[in-house]
């Protein structure tokens, strides 16, 4: 079952919204902890609007907090064709997974790597809106994908490190060769 916030939930209508610039591998924000948000002020949700704005900008599905340098525990997703229907969770949690996929997945943070990824073929996550008002999602196909992927990145964890050895070195290799100048 797909549960989706409306957009004006997500991202109050007087919010300007801005792209922040993206933060790519290997920065070291990258495989840091991200801190609880404690306060829900309007600082997080400036952030939350402005990382929407940042993943349709990147035309990315997902986009944690971090990435934009920020080492708070705050991700915004949006996975339907229309690109109109985002979610903003806040300390997410996964409570229940079920199921295994392995699906191909890529990173706003490592631009055009693709790395096949096994990950729960569904979960239902347990967070918060930026107002602060609690939330559950249940997700499966490549929402509950994306949520892992951003979840992972909260963790300081990234796509490339659930990679075999081998499949890291031949990344490692590519990397070298491709990466932004
Ligand atoms: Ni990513």
């Amino acid at each position: 079952m797909l549960v989706l916030l409306t957009p004006f939930a997500c991202v109050p209508s007087w919010v300007v919204m801005s792209v922040l610039p993206l933060i790519i591998y290997p920065d070291p924000v990258l495989t840091r902890r991200a801190a609880e948000v404690t306060e829900y002020s309007s600082e997080v949700r400036k952030l939350a609007a402005d990382m929407v704005e940042t993943m349709y900008h990147a035309d990315g599905v997902g986009l944690a907090a971090p990435q934009v340098g920020v080492s708070q525990r705050v991700f915004v997703a949006d996975v339907s064709t229309e690109r109109n229907a985002p979610v903003c969770i806040i300390n997410p949690i996964i409570v229940e997974r079920a199921g295994a996929v392995q699906w191909e997945e890529g990173c706003l943070s490592i631009p055009g790597y693709r790395g096949m990824v096994g990950r729960s073929a569904s979960v239902k996550i347990a967070g918060f809106d930026p107002s602060g008002n609690p939330l559950t999602i249940e997700a499966e196909g490549l929402q509950a994908v994306c949520f892992q992927h951003e979840i992972d990145h909260l963790d300081g964890v990234l796509f490339i490190d659930h990679l075999s050895q081998l499949k890291r070195d031949l990344f490692r290799r590519w990397w070298a060769k491709h990466k932004p100048a």
